[in-house]
């Protein structure tokens, strides 16, 4: 495998800074972990990149990154109703989700369009309309990076799933790295529909009636495509901030001097806020300030129109987490990694 030098992660990455990476190689086969882990000897710090779309660069990268680049979806089970179906970690998350839906499996429908690749899935366990990946995810394989690249499997417990986060953000960050997700998924799924924004699109559609997952996938495309940028044309990662989950007691009092605070129960005694209405009731929905900016049609997706650095987009998402913390006693939790 060939490593470069001084490479530019611009087309990279989704908020398309200018930054390098020091060392670069792209990882085809598990073949080349050995090769990896030698060359990690002398470049230092190592950075497993998947599609880059949770990602904000504030400098450039002083080590190793490697592009997951591992390919490939199979059939491991059906009987009739159930699939289990696992493709490897660098295929593109939405790709592989029309893929499934073409062939008449349901389950990851509303996850339609989200940027970003398979690998990445579990690791902030990705979440839209009403379902989280988890939900069909029967278990990852893993290779072992302080054990020569052995491979695990957990299953989907092991994977301590919770909202936006996993145990590959935590306990086995660095040391497990994803490099197969097998997904349950059926031949008869309900279609789940509640989300309001869905409900509306799929009337609106025609296809209100019984909707099919492919329909559901329509809907959800065309909702995400109206209120989130296109990374292709507006640099950004998706929403900048986790909707903050508070003991519901305190969301109470929150919600008795502000009644229109979007809010829905998540677990017992807690209470998950709406951050884009806190942030666009603090003033910041379409703000821009040179090319760091605000989206203007959903307040939790901060973005770059062309040349924003990374600390320019740090500040103004400081200055968001101040204000609102200021306005409302409540802390807002970068979501992306910041490195
Ligand atoms: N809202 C506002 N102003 C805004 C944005 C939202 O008042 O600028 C209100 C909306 O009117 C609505 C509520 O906040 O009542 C929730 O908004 P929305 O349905 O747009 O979803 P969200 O909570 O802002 C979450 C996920 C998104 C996912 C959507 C749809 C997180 C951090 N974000 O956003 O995920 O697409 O739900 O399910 O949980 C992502 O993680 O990158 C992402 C885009």
């Amino acid at each position: 495998m060939e490593f470069l030098d001084a490479v530019s992660l611009r087309e990279r990455h989704t908020f398309g800074m200018d930054v390098r990476a020091r060392r670069f190689a792209v990882l085809s086969t598990l073949d080349d972990l050995p090769a990896i882990r030698s060359e990690a000897e002398h470049s230092g710090r190592v950075l497993w990149l998947g599609g880059g779309s949770n990602l904000l660069f504030t400098r450039d990268f002083d080590g190793l990154v490697v592009q997951i680049a591992l390919k490939g979806i199979r059939t491991l089970a059906d009987d009739g109703k159930d699939v289990i179906v696992e493709a490897a970690a660098g295929e593109n998350w939405h790709d592989f989700v029309r893929h499934t839906l073409a062939r008449g499996w349901h389950g990851l429908e509303n996850l339609s369009l989200i940027p970003g690749t398979v690998g990445a899935s579990p690791v902030q366990n990705i979440g839209a309309y009403g379902v989280e990946v988890k939900d069909c995810i029967s278990e990852v394989v893993c290779a072992d990076l302080d054990d020569n690249g052995r491979l695990l499997v957990l299953g989907n417990a092991d994977c301590r799933f919770g909202y936006r986060d996993s145990i590959f953000k935590r306990q086995a960050a660095g040391r497990l790295l994803v490099v197969a997700v097998r997904f349950k998924l059926s031949r008869q799924a309900a279609a789940l529909t509640g989300y309001g924004d869905i409900r509306a699109e799929l009337a609106r559609m025609g296809r209100a009636g019984t909707p099919s997952a492919l329909d559901i996938s329509d809907a959800v495309m065309h909702i995400r495509a109206a209120k989130l940028p296109d990374p292709a044309h507006l640099g950004n990662a998706g929403s900048f901030f986790k909707n903050p989950v508070l003991p519901a007691a305190d969301a109470r009092a929150l919600i008795a001097h502000n009644p229109e605070l979007p809010h829905y129960a998540a677990g017992t005694g807690k209470t998950k806020l709406a951050a884009g209405w806190l942030i666009e009731q603090a003033g910041f929905k379409g703000l821009r300030e040179g090319d760091a900016g605000v989206h203007a049609r959903q307040a939790l997706v901060l973005v770059n129109y062309g040349h924003a650095s990374g600390k320019e987009i740090q500040a103004l998402a400081q200055r968001i987490q101040e204000a609102v913390h200021t306005r409302y006693g409540v802390a807002l939790e970068a979501e992306p990694v910041i490195l």
